[in-house]
């Protein structure tokens, strides 16, 4: 047994994330290079304006400067750069699997094709496979705050590249966009054998959840925070072990929570919910997964054991074979008790 400090517990631990928007990655540094090198505007004359500007009190003020800063990507290298960015950088911090949404609407509305956005992407990814040993999986996201046409006609743009993509969510302004909004798109979806996720329950209802479960027939839930205010939702997620992909810094950044002493991830822990520890939008809200599990860890005071099962929850939540996620458990387990 090595008793190592807590903080180098969480750095060392081999760790996968499930709820990341690639585009949430777009550090200002990087974006201000490739802002210049494609002759791209933006808002904020320095850095540090920029940065200035990331003090969101609800989602939509967040929204805003994300897809804003989305503008500025046109060239499929510049969707290779941010991606391989973002690996390298969870490579520093022992995350050895990840499952990664994009946003194809963000950009084809601005006229990007959808080739150049995914080639740049999947191009990162195999990079990370075969040179960093990082597995991935890729989640479509559609945007919400568009209409059903524009869903479809994304889906079919997709199918092209079906063996590159696992599955689609469903991102974006949650109150006011149900998922029953997105009904046949979802269906068309699976028949087209993509696995399903949305966002639900960040801002929107417990009953965005129900909805996200019974019509869009998802087998994992991103965020689901308010599913504490429906008992029998709660206890419909635990008895089927669905999985929440939680998302501590985010929640704190968009006033979701007020304070992480307050996050519940740890009463949900106790309520029997598959629960797990997710970035969702890094360069946005201060951090990655580490900074994550270390927010809750101090604000919460977790045990080594407690942050052992989070991370054990995101091997089981994720979308890696039987043999993938028994294997990475195991050597979870290990490092538990090594540590
Ligand atoms: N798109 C990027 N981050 C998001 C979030 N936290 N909620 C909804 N849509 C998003
Ligand atoms: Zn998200």
């Amino acid at each position: 047994m090595n008793n190592i400090s807590i903080e180098k517990f969480i750095e060392e631990i081999p760790k996968a994330e499930l709820h990341l928007h690639i585009e949430g990655t777009f550090e200002p540094e990087l974006l201000f290079e490739i802002a210049k090198r494609n002759n791209k505007k933006i808002k904020y004359s320095t850095i540090a304006d920029l940065k200035n500007a990331y003090r969101f009190n609800n989602l939509q003020e967040f929204l805003d400067i994300y897809y804003a800063g989305a503008n500025v990507l046109i060239e499929e290298k510049d969707f290779y750069d941010l991606t391989w960015a973002y690996l390298i950088k969870i490579h520093t911090q022992n995350v050895v699997h990840t499952e990664i949404f994009f946003d194809p609407q963000t950009h084809t509305d601005r006229g990007i094709p959808f080739n150049t956005v995914i080639k740049g992407i999947y191009r990162a990814l195999e990079d990370g496979k075969n040179k960093l040993g990082i597995t991935y999986k890729l989640i479509l996201s559609f945007l919400r705050h568009l209409d059903e046409a524009s869903a479809f006609n994304t889906l079919k743009e997709a199918l092209p590249y079906k063996k590159w993509i696992s599955g689609v969510g469903l991102d974006s302004s949650e109150v006011g966009n149900p998922p029953s909004k997105f009904e046949r798109v979802f269906a068309k979806a699976k028949e087209e054998g993509f696995l399903t996720v949305a966002h639900a329950g960040e801002e929107g209802p417990a009953e965005y959840i129900w909805e996200a479960l019974d019509i869009l027939k998802v087998t994992r839930i991103d965020h689901g925070n308010r599913c504490l205010e429906d008992d029998k939702l709660v206890q419909h997620l635990a008895k089927l072990k669905i999985p929440l992909t939680l998302c501590p810094l985010s929640n704190l950044e968009l006033k979701v929570v007020s304070d992480l002493k307050d996050h519940p991830i740890i009463k949900m822990m106790d309520k029997g919910l598959l629960v797990t520890v997710n970035s969702d939008d890094p360069a946005y809200f201060g951090g990655y997964m580490n900074e994550n599990y270390l927010g809750i860890t101090k604000a919460l005071d977790l045990s080594k054991k407690q942050i052992t099962e989070l991370v054990k929850n995101s091997f089981k939540a994720s979308w890696l074979t039987s043999k993938e996620k028994e294997e990475k458990i195991l050597q979870v387990e290990e490092y538990f008790k090594k540590n």
